[in-house]
């Protein structure tokens, strides 16, 4: 079975605690959960990874390439805008990363404008709120399985 990361960066663990102007009332467990259901729904394994250190996500990474994942969601967080080692890390794995943000990170304070994942992931969804997570899915999913082929 083919399977799914949802790696989340620093300080997501706060979400529903967390600026919830901003980030909303869900909390990271039920976004979890919800992708955790809808890739059961489309036939994929899944696993969810939290961390608020830089290495632990650079080692998920790896690790996600090496147990032959077939993609990868990632919230970089903070680190989207200050990490050249994480996208080198992007860029050193073989698999689609699909870089989310809850919030639209082009409309807040200029330091979030620029992502340096961004050049290295396949593509960025910003500003859906969590519902950005399912986006993401999707778009893996269409990229690993193909456009209509919801069953395979
Ligand atoms: C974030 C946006 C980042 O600028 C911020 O540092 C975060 C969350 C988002 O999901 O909107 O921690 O990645």
């Amino acid at each position: 079975m083919q399977k799914i990361l949802l790696l989340n960066g620093p300080n997501l663990n706060r979400l529903g605690k967390r600026e919830p102007d901003i980030y909303g009332a869900d909390t990271l467990e039920s976004v979890e959960k919800r992708i955790g259901a809808l890739a059961e729904k489309y036939g994929f394994d899944f696993h969810a990874v939290q961390s608020n250190h830089e290495g632990d996500l650079i080692d998920a990474l790896h690790q996600a390439e090496d147990d032959s994942y077939a993609g990868v969601l990632f919230n970089p967080a903070a680190y989207t805008h200050t990490s050249y080692a994480l996208r080198d890390a992007v860029a050193a794995v073989s698999l689609p990363v699909i870089e989310i943000h809850i919030s639209n990170i082009h409309a807040r304070e200029s330091f979030r404008h620029q992502s340096v994942i961004a050049a290295e992931a396949k593509g960025q969804i910003a500003g859906f709120g969590v519902y950005g997570y399912e986006l993401g899915f999707y778009a893996l999913k269409q990229m690993i399985k193909g456009v209509g082929n919801d069953e395979a």
